[in-house]
């Protein structure tokens, strides 16, 4: 039998890991970094190991960590595999010894493997790599050394979310924690030391993979979609997730201040949502913009060879507006190209936000394989679009915008992003003006060898 990793397209070319780990203390660098950029992005991503034990879904493989650092107008580079017990299971047995999304089977019991594969997050004094079915797993912010899982001292008592979120004014992180089985959902609170002050289970009316989710200054949103979760009758349906649109998508806003018995359910179309740009409320209305998919982006459960998507797998910019009194969603599209990662300045977290940006994803229709040609950047106010494109075979990740100052205005600063450049078969940091980010980058900083695709990353200023 064909290996996966000769035919599975998550384990070719830039999505192909990389196996070596390493130091890399002086990058050239292309322009000049500003001196006001003082920090260290950390991106992860998924990177498997050893060749995958069956089918390889793109959500599977371990979480690998790469560290740029940038001071004194110089730029270094360290990256890490997250060592899960997991991972150190394999390691001593010297190829792969656990089975990946795909192969989750009614007969055996699943074994799991906590791949910290998905984000990384720095709150109350720890750096955080995460996926969402399993514990935090806290890392050394220098060496990038695993420090272990982090239940916040045995208080958490579910799976944390990917995506928490750091309300800029309270210093909160506000998360949640979901799982196939009940309590489906868990709406989680930590204060700005760490401490987990708060867990409260919140109904749903299915279980369901959530991936995101979005918060005002006074509300959570909870985006429940049609993907259901389910172990029964798992060969009819396919899979361990079924889509069943005729369900819809629901939007269950609660106060910041109550609980789940004041979880308000708003009904939209069907659709699919990894993640949203951002919310805020305005006069009795939430404001909620996302990536929204007409259906689901998924691999087929009976074959990894090539992705299967219904629709044309793509996600696009879109407002969804839910009135708090009357009641109902408004739901307009914001934009026609392809979309993912989106990102706003983290500084308008929960509060009113004009920019947005995102990486350009279009599906490759022969391969059914997402291409990553550039990033744009939205202006939401004016209802305008600019793109930066990174030219032929190049693959762009998620961008980020860091602000130049701490109180500086929504776009003044920079935007910073990995590249993958198909000629060199290497990666480059890209350093853009927010204000013209198809100008000429500010700053490239040229790394010592290709970084795979992945998923998200954070800045953490020094
Ligand atoms: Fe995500």
């Amino acid at each position: 039998m064909t290996p996966e990793s000769d035919a599975n397209p998550f384990l070719q070319g830039n999505y192909a890991p990389w196996r070596e780990e390493g130091d890399a203390p002086f990058l050239e660098v292309e322009g000049e970094l500003p001196r006001d950029l003082e920090g260290t992005f950390y991106r992860n991503g998924p990177n498997p190991a050893y060749e995958p034990l069956g089918r390889y879904h793109w959500f599977d493989g371990d979480g690998m960590i790469h560290a740029i650092t940038l001071r004194d107008g110089r730029a270094s580079y360290r990256n890490r595999w997250v060592k899960s017990t997991g991972l150190a299971e394999e390691r001593a047995a010297g190829k792969a010894t656990f089975r990946g999304l795909l192969e989750i089977t009614p007969t055996e019991a699943p074994r799991f493997k906590n791949t910290a594969n998905t984000n990384i997050v720095w709150h109350g004094g720890k750096l955080l790599a995460l996926m969402e079915a399993a514990l935090p797993t806290q890392m050394a912010p220098c060496t990038l050394e695993t420090l272990g899982e982090w239940d916040f001292g045995g208080q958490l008592g579910t799976a944390m979310t990917a995506h928490p979120k750091m309300d800029p004014e309270t210093g909160e992180m506000l998360f949640f924690g979901y799982s196939p089985f009940p309590p489906y959902l868990v709406y989680h609170v930590a204060n700005r030391s760490g401490a987990l002050v708060r867990s409260e289970p919140i109904d749903l009316a299915w279980p369901s993979m959530i991936h995101d989710f979005a918060v005002t200054k006074d509300h959570v949103i909870f985006i429940l979609c049609p993907l259901v979760f389910s172990f029964e009758n798992v060969k009819e349906r396919g899979g361990a997730f079924s889509w069943e649109p005729e369900r819809g998508t629901r939007l269950g806003v609660m106060p910041r201040s109550g609980g789940n018995r004041d979880v308000k359910w708003f009904e939209t179309d069907a659709s699919y949502v990894f993640h949203p740009l951002n919310a805020y409320g305005e006069n009795g209305k939430i404001v909620l913009d996302v990536a929204r998919y007409n259906t689901l982006m998924f691999m087929s459960p009976r074959s990894s060879r090539k992705p299967e998507w219904q629709g044309d797998g793509e996600a696009r910019m879109h407002r969804w507006t839910l009135d708090l009194t009357g009641g109902g969603v408004k739901s307009v599209p914001l934009d026609d190209a392809s979309c993912e990662f989106p990102r706003a300045d983290e500084r308008r977290l929960g509060r009113k936000h004009r920019y947005g940006y995102a990486a350009v994803a279009p599906v490759t229709p022969e391969s059914g394989m997402p291409a990553w040609p550039a990033v744009r950047r939205y202006d939401l106010e004016r209802g305008t679009a600019e793109t930066r494109e990174f030219g032929a075979g190049a693959g762009a990740g998620e961008p980020l915008f860091i602000p130049r100052t701490a109180t500086s205005a929504e776009d003044d600063g920079y935007v910073i992003v990995l590249v993958y450049d198909q000629t060199r078969d290497s990666s480059d940091f890209y350093v853009l003006d927010a204000r013209n980010i198809a100008g000429e980058p500010i700053a490239k900083v040229k790394l010592p060898h290709r970084i795979p695709y992945g998923f998200h990353g954070n800045w953490v200023p020094a």
